[in-house]
């Protein structure tokens, strides 16, 4: 697996695998490597000839200085996994100059109001800076296909419509919610948490999937009540919130349409770390 350091390094090797005709996949991360980033470069694998891997804290999609700092980084840990994994033909690890060669700042948006649903109200800005560097890591790596996890719905959302609006030649593919033997989904928070805390935090995943039961007989408010229910109950667990979106839009609602695809998303907090997950509604 190569390293490539620099942006200069990364186009010198673009540039060679261009030539050879090679269909390359990508998938950004922050690092702090775990099997939910792996399942997105055994995806990539199947479908290109080349995989490339990046590693880049990106400080503009942070809301505060705090959690930017406090984001878990071991480069050499991530090299290795990735090297192990054995799906992985080169990882992008660019330094910050290489990302924002003149002001560390994002460039602003419209994501026809994507950007403002769920993870857009509480983190402002924090699409932009995403959008920012997805573009701009998407102009240095030039992939056919990138990979974005469900985990991460809006992102994904907001990363196809970026790329609509952008007209980039490039085809977003979503990758399932890779989740541990719990269900809880996989997540570099999960290692801040107590591992009886990480046990009881597989609630999150048990309520969903009694959501998808009671989608097709019980009333939104109704289920929302439940869901409100279950976690008042649970010690030391806070329910930040529930909500039932259409996927398109990502507008909650209260009214389903048998033409439309629906999703239900929750976020918790455990012991003062934020969980996210969503199901898909059937
Ligand atoms: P990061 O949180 O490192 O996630 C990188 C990718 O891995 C995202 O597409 C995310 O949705 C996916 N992922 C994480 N956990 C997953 C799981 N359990 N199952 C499936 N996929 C999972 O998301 C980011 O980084 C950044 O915002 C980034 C896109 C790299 C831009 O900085």
């Amino acid at each position: 697996m190569e390293v490539l350091k620099n942006k200069k390094t990364l186009q010198d090797f673009i540039e060679r695998q261009k030539e050879m005709g090679k269909k390359i996949g990508f998938a950004p991360t922050m690092g702090a490597l775990h099997n939910g980033h792996l399942s997105l470069y055994k995806e990539a694998k199947k479908e290109n000839d080349l995989v490339i891997s990046s590693i880049f804290v990106n400080p503009t999609q942070f809301n505060n200085v705090v959690d930017l700092e406090k984001y878990p980084r071991d480069i050499n840990r991530d090299i290795l996994i990735l090297e192990n994994s054995g799906l992985v033909d080169a990882v992008y690890i660019p330094e910050v100059i290489d990302i924002y060669p003149e002001k560390t700042e994002s460039i602003h948006y419209d994501f026809d109001g994507l950007e403002n649903e769920m993870e857009g109200k509480s983190r402002p800005g924090h699409f932009d800076g995403v959008g920012t560097v997805v573009e701009e890591l998407f102009k240095q790596v030039q992939p056919d296909n990138a990979y974005f996890g469900e985990k991460d719905f809006q992102q994904l959302a907001i990363i196809r419509k970026l790329v609509e609006k952008k007209k980039l030649p490039i085809k977003i593919k979503g990758v399932a919610i890779y989740r541990a033997d719990s269900g809880l989904a996989l997540s570099s928070r999960n290692k801040r948490l107590h591992e009886d805390r990480r046990e009881d935090s597989k609630v999150i995943f048990e309520s969903l999937k009694k959501v998808n039961e009671w989608f097709k007989t019980v009333t939104i408010p109704e289920i929302k009540e439940r869901i409100r229910e279950i976690f008042d109950h649970q010690r030391g667990m806070q329910l930040e919130y529930f909500m039932i979106a259409e996927e398109e839009t990502l507008k909650e609602t209260h009214t389903i349409y048998k033409d439309k695809n629906y999703r239900a998303f929750i976020v918790v907090i455990v012991d003062g770390v934020r969980l996210i997950d969503n199901i898909h509604l059937k």
